[in-house]
């Protein structure tokens, strides 16, 4: 994560912007949480992200960030409501902590939402949204999801 807070901290907005090199972000099954509605939902991310990474690569990043924060916001609602029906059907304990995760994360991009339509696509949001993103993909999936879906699993 580093490494490409360096890189796009080099970048000026006027030049494209290469965010991806040294980065993996494609789906692998080490991400799979095991259970087949969040786990397509979840790729569905990924799969997103890396279409807006592309993209900002070669095109305008204004536009791209504005095309990726619309996608994002219906995403949430949809993805986070899936989560939460599973959670109360199965009167998961640890549901309070993981919705109050989910939550954190709205704020955070409606946060953001409002900055972009404030300042628009400055390098500090591309940033920032970059870093939630990430850290969203890499750590709330990888833990409090897959305690979800282990949980989900059991007999
Ligand atoms: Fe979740």
């Amino acid at each position: 994560m580093l490494r490409l807070e360096a890189e796009w901290l080099s970048t000026d907005r006027m030049h494209p912007i290469d965010v991806r090199s040294g980065m993996n972000l494609q789906w692998s099954e080490d991400l799979a949480v095991g259970h087949p509605d969040i786990d397509r939902q979840h790729q569905e991310l990924f799969k997103r992200f890396e279409q807006f990474l592309s993209a900002c690569s070669a095109r305008d990043s204004d536009q791209q960030l504005h095309q990726l924060f619309d996608f994002l916001s219906e995403y949430v609602v949809v993805h986070f409501d899936t989560e939460q029906r599973l959670m109360e059907n199965h009167d998961y304990s640890g549901m309070d902590e993981h919705l109050r995760q989910h939550e954190e994360f709205s704020q955070q991009l409606h946060a953001l939402r409002e900055e972009l339509n404030r300042a628009g696509a400055t390098v500090e949001i591309l940033m920032r949204t970059n870093k939630a993103l990430l850290y969203w993909l890499t750590s709330h999936i990888r833990q409090t999801d897959t305690k979800l879906a282990q949980f989900l699993r059991e007999p």
